[in-house]
Formats: structure tokens, sequence, C-alpha cells
């Protein structure tokens, strides 16, 4: 039999299945608005998607190998009502848009997620332009975004820390590089080896808990590895971004005289989540100000800025044995072998751990986490390409 022919058998077959499995599915979401209504759209999703996977699987096991394709192919056209937006790119270097793609389903270990919020960092198009290719593997159409909150709707096999449900928010950085929160739902594997997921603590607002992950973790690390002490100074290059904002408040909670840069809109903010000094850099050079401000040198840097010229002018006032802690590769081989100060590169480390900690401390009330601007999803593009301009004064979130 020509395959074309075995094509037209199978699909014959499958198509009653497939509507009667959907009507089912139907029915299920029906009910889903009566009952716990993310339980249920959790299965709903489940049996409409197992029983698509399930049926092409059918289709695939009737047809000889060269037919495969053709079959698999109108099951897959089959599914295009049941596509998501997200914001994507095709290629690196491509601009983000936002696209209709297909839903994710969750396979062995993972998890998917209905998300709520996300927000923008700026390693979102550092991955958008090839930058992560040496930490992780990617796939196109990639999905733009790391950080967000969202539910659980659905589990794939054996998934044990989460349920159908639980409102989740953290760093969701895949083992491959394909969805991301920048979409209407993702999938991920539960306790993903670059990210840190966990539920959102009891009190937190969802907005901040998708605001908070990658600034709020990278802040409590780079402080870590300065080890500064209470009573001792900080000069902080770069304060009014979303790591900024986040490590002037922890800082200065920790009793550290916080000096601040911060252009001349953004310094009573700054001073209001703690600084004790701000160095308007847009008027004045750093190097300049500190000879007033700190005439006695400060104890360290820290740099969110990496600018090489400007750090080391600024490490000029650092005292012997002060450390500089730059997370955006300031540190220069030649700043790193000056024997009167310690100065590194960070990259941010042990994620689940620090995520704990900052979150709880959001839950507290210890922390405030500064939104900056909040966008709608189709927006999202446009909102990337405004970050990128710089400005920042605190985090922009998206609304998905
Ligand atoms: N190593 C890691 O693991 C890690 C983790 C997270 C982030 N990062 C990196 O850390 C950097 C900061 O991240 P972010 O999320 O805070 O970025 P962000 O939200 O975009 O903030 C950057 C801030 O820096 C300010 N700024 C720019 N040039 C400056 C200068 N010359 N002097 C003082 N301030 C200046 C900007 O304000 P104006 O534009 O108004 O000047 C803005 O407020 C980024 O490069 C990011 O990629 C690294």
């Amino acid at each position: 039999m020509h395959p074309s022919d075995w094509t037209g058998r199978a699909r014959q077959f499958v198509r009653p299945l497939d509507a009667l499995l959907r009507s089912c599915a139907n029915e299920l979401r029906s009910y889903a608005q009566g009952i716990g209504r993310s339980l249920a759209l959790g299965l709903a999703r489940e049996g409409a998607e197992h029983q698509v996977r399930h049926n092409q699987v059918a289709v695939r096991e009737l047809m000889p190998p060269s037919a495969g394709r053709d079959a698999a192919e109108g099951a897959e056209a089959e599914r295009k009502d049941e596509n998501m937006k997200a914001v994507a790119v095709n290629s690196f270097g491509d601009p983000p848009r936002v696209l209709d793609l297909p839903e994710p389903e969750p396979g062995p270990g993972e998890i998917l997620v209905g998300l709520q919020f996300a927000s923008i960092n700026p390693v979102d198009w550092a991955a958008t332009a090839g930058a992560l290719t040496r930490f992780t593997k990617h796939r196109f159409p990639l999905i733009l975004g790391f950080d967000g909150v969202g539910r659980i709707q659905a589990l794939g096999a054996g998934v044990q820390r989460f349920a159908v449900g639980d409102l989740i928010h953290g760093q969701f950085w895949g083992d491959v590089l394909a969805f991301g929160t920048y979409a209407q739902r993702l999938t991920i594997v539960e306790q993903p080896a670059f990210g840190a997921l966990q539920t959102v603590p009891d009190g937190v607002d969802p907005r901040l808990a998708a605001a908070l992950p990658t600034a709020g973790m990278t802040a409590d690390g780079a402080l870590e590895q300065l080890g500064c002490q209470a009573g001792q100074s900080l000069l902080i290059l770069g304060a009014t971004g979303g790591v900024g904002v986040l490590a002037t408040q922890l800082a200065a909670q920790t009793g550290l005289t916080v000096i601040a840069t911060a252009r001349a809109d953004a310094r009573e903010q700054i001073q209001r989540l703690g600084a004790a000094e701000t160095i308007d850099y847009g008027t004045h050079t750093v190097d300049d100000e500190l000879t007033t401000v700190a005439p006695g040198g400060v104890h360290g840097v820290l740099d969110l800025v990496g600018d090489p010229e400007g750090l080391a002018a600024a490490v000029r006032h650092l005292r012997d044995g002060g450390r500089v802690v730059s997370i955006a590769s300031g540190v220069t081989d030649e700043l790193a072998a000056q024997k009167r100060i310690i100065a590194i590169n960070y990259v941010l480390d042990d994620k689940p751990a620090r995520l704990r900690r900052v979150s709880e401390r959001l839950a507290a009330g210890r922390l405030e986490v500064p939104v900056d601007r909040e966008v709608a999803l189709q927006q999202a593009p446009e909102a990337v390409a405004a970050a990128r301009q710089g400005g920042a004064r605190g985090k922009t979130l998206i609304r998905i």
C-alpha cells in the first residue's frame, strides 16, 4: 500500500478518538469552573495533552516510517487552537517578538506552570545574544525570561516537590533554554540545575515574588563575597538598578555605611532605602566625590556596572586589605593582580538557599522590592528595548 493511503487510514482511525477525548477534556474544563479551578484545569490539560501525545503515537505505530511525518503533522495541526502567547526569538540576535507558540507539555520530572508575572533582567537579552551558550543548551524559538511567578497546572511523571495548584516563583533556568517566563505557560524540571524554584512564602505579593529572584539572590551572594562587617563602609556602583536597590537595603541593614551612586532623580529613593551618601555620577566623577565623602577610604566596593576604568578609579579609594566584588565582569586581570586588595568577579551561586533567604526577608517585611514599571505581555518587547537603554530604577514587571 502507498504511504499516503496509510496516512489517510491512520487519520480516519484517530479523528473520532481525538474528538471523543477532546470532548472529555472540555467536560473536565467546565467542571473546573465549579470545583477547585486550578486542580481540575491541570487535570483537563493533562488529559488533553496525554490524548494528543497518545494519538500521535497511535498514528506513528499504524504507519510505515515514511508516512509518519505526514500523520504526526496532521495531529499537530489539530492542536493549533492550543497555542499560547510568548515573547521569543527565532535565532541569536533577533529582536524579541510576541508569537503564538505551541503549548508546552510536561515530560517526566517536569512541571507545567501557568505564569502570572515575569520580571526583566539583563540576562534575558544576554541569552538572546547567545551569551549563555557555554553554560546551557538552547532551543528555538527561544522564549525570553528567567524570573517569574505562576501556578502549577500539571505534573509530569515522578514529580515529588510540588503539587498541582502550588504558587511558585524563582529563577526558571531549565536544563535546556527554550521555555522562558515571558509566556502564558512553561515547562521546567522541578529541580533545575541552574535556577531555583520554590513555593511563594505566605504573605508575599505574587508581583514582588516575580520581581525578586535574580536580583535578590545576586545582591545576597555579592554581599556575602564582600564579607564587610557592621560599622564598615561600602561603595555601591550602579545602586539604582534591580540588584542595586536590594543590595543597598541589605548592606544598610547589616550595619554598613552605604555610599551609593545615583543620578539626581533617584537620590531620594536610594537614601530612603538606606544609603548614607549618594554620588550623582551624571554631574560628578565618583573619584572626586569620594575624596570628600570618604576621605579615609572605603572598606569595600560592590560593582554592578562593569566599567573597568570607572572601577579602577573607585578602587583607588579602597583601604588596604579591602575587597572589590563585581557582578558585571568589571575586575580586569590587572585589578585582580593587585596585592593591596582582593578583587573578584562574582557569578551567582547557591541559588536555592539565597532565594529562600531573600524571600523570607521579603515575607517578614524587611525588604522592599521597588517596581519601576509594569507592562502587559504584548508590551514586553518594547519594555526590553527600553531596559537595554538603561535608566532602571528597580524592577520592570510583565503582567501575563
Ligand atoms: N554575575 C551575576 O551572576 C549577575 C547576576 C545578576 C546581574 N548581573 C549583571 O549585573 C548588572 C546589573 O544588573 P541589574 O539587574 O541591576 O541591571 P539594571 O536593573 O539594568 O540596572 C543597572 C543600573 O546601573 C545604572 N548605571 C548605568 N551606568 C552606570 C554608571 N556608569 N555608574 C553608576 N550607575 C550606572 C543604571 O542607571 P542609569 O542608566 O540611569 O545610569 C541602572 O540603574 C548587569 O550587567 C547584569 O547583567 C550579573
